[in-house]
């Protein structure tokens, strides 16, 4: 392939500059159905199309990445009256399920061989799992106890001590710890709201993409995700934002123009190019695929393609590496 030199060299410098060499980045925003799942998706498939290896992480209880990619979700999980391991199916895990400790992280990667990458899906039950990091987040150790005993999880001596003695922000990263390695990109979709999970994705990435659509939510929104993100520093100083993506864009819709005019103006983030709105897009979404595997000439396909290539390149920039991907 004709970018197989540069995939090479983006490689050297990633295992150079990242734990394990692998670049963690998470696609957020506090805005729902601003594209952030598509986007997650489409960025996903290209790195690993273009060569890279990557593994997604579905984090946001509805699902919509995993099912995006043609993954079911297991319904079932969440309606369970006890929930527990044994009850699990294989290839059901999610990244909640790793954290704690009904499987190994290994157990809850899935390949999917179609698309060249591996993928954590995410179901309903991770609102659970956020409500049991909330515990350890806001409560006393006897409230913690009472809390998974009433629940009916109980933990040996062992699980209880790291569970309470452990930093409620950093429970993702022990978990990711063995497979880091086996990955160049490790992409984080996201819930909307600001949950403790979203806190501990945002705790252990090395980068932000923002996608989000030129009116005033948006703005609003990233706005917010900008205080938050000062929050985290105190945790994840090294955190950086990637990118605003403007999606959803039409050009012919003049709000649409002028916010992003200003945004241009206004902040000292990168802004990637939009992604056209195009019905296309929402087409393939409900064919379970992303628009570059239904229609490569798309206008949306070509721009997340060249926002792949320009998401690269400015990691490239981060790490003051001349590496670049011809745009
Ligand atoms: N470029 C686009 N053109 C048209 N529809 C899009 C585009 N990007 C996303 N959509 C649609 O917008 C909706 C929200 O996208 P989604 O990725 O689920 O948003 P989020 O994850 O931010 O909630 C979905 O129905 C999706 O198919
Ligand atoms: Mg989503």
């Amino acid at each position: 392939m004709a970018y197989e030199r540069t995939v090479e060299a983006v490689k050297n410098v990633l295992s150079n500059s990242y734990k394990d060499g692998a670049v963690k980045i998470a696609i957020k925003n506090i805005k729902g159905g601003v594209a952030k799942s598509v986007t997650t998706a489409t960025f996903g498939r290209l790195l690993a199309y273009y060569g890279f290896k990557v593994l997604v992480i579905d984090s946001d209880p509805q699902g919509t990445l995993t099912s995006s990619y043609g993954a079911n979700v297991n319904s079932d999980k969440y309606s369970d009256e006890k929930y527990n391991a044994s009850e699990i199916n294989e290839n059901e895990y999610n990244i909640g399920d790793v954290i704690f400790g009904y499987c190994d992280i290994r157990e809850a990667i899935v390949n999917l061989p179609d698309l060249e990458l591996d993928l954590i899906k995410g179901d309903l039950t991770l609102i659970k799992h956020t409500d049991l990091i909330d515990t350890v987040k806001y409560y006393s150790k006897d409230k913690i106890l009472n809390y998974f005993s009433e629940i009916g999880i109980s933990l040996n001596q062992e699980d209880e001590e790291k569970l309470i003695s452990q930093e409620y922000r950093n429970m993702i990263q022990e978990v990711l710890e063995p497979v880091e390695k086996d990955y160049d990109f490790i992409l984080f979709d996201m819930s909307p709201y600001y949950s403790s999970l979203n806190e501990n994705v945002l705790c252990i990435s090395d980068f932000v993409i923002v996608p989000a659509i030129m009116d005033k939510s948006s703005q609003e929104g990233y706005n917010f995700l900008i205080e938050k993100l000062d929050e985290v520093k105190d945790i994840n100083p090294n955190i950086d934002i990637l990118g605003i993506l403007p999606t959803l864009y039409r050009s012919s819709t003049n709000l649409h123009k002028l916010y992003l005019e200003s945004l241009e103006e206004e902040v000292e983030e990168y802004i990637f190019e939009p992604i056209p709105m195009n019905t296309k897009v929402s087409e393939a979404n409900s064919y379970e695929k992303t628009i570059f595997d239904i229609s490569k000439g798309n206008k949306a396909a070509r721009a997340y393609e060249k926002n792949t290539r320009l998401l690269v390149n400015n990691i490239m920039k981060f790490n003051n590496s001349e590496v670049r991907f011809p745009i």
